[in-house]
């Protein structure tokens, strides 16, 4: 199974769910404005996170977004670590599902920094997936 996680994470909140979602598939989690981001092989589940600033995603996981394409995944699981909204699942929704990349219902949410039980119920949550 191909596994890829792809996040952007402006103080380190969203990037540690990454990496623990990483850990869990046996894999890295590539930031999206890294070289490597770009989706090489399709993956059979993308896991992939930001959280709102402003009430909007950073520019760098909005630009990310706009250059995938429904063969790059067969599946999209979503995570974030907003403050207060949500929204930020919605607005990754969007970008997946406009790119053609269907998105699993269910989603990972850490109120901003994550608790060590919460990266190890993030562990167990992308377990699911995988
Ligand atoms: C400049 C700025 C704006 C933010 N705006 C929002 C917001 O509109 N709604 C919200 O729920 N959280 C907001 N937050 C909180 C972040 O989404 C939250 O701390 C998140 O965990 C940061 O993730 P990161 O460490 O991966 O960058 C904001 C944080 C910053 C620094």
């Amino acid at each position: 199974m191909n596994i890829a996680v792809r996040y952007y994470s402006r103080s380190g909140h969203t990037k540690a769910v990454a990496d623990a979602i990483a850990k869990a598939a046996g894999v890295s989690a590539i930031s999206v404005d890294a070289a490597g981001a770009a989706i090489s092989e399709p993956a059979d589940v993308l896991f992939i996170g930001g959280a709102l600033y402003a009430y909007g995603l950073d520019k760098h996981l909005k630009a990310y977004l706009k250059t995938l394409k429904a063969g790059d995944a067969k599946k999209a699981v979503i995570f974030s670590t907003s403050m207060i909204s949500k929204h930020s699942i919605d607005l990754i929704r969007e970008g997946l599902e406009a790119a053609g990349i269907p998105v699993e219902a269910e989603y990972f949410y850490a109120k901003s920094k994550p608790t060590a039980q919460q990266l190890a119920e993030a562990e167990l949550f992308a377990k699911k997936f995988i």
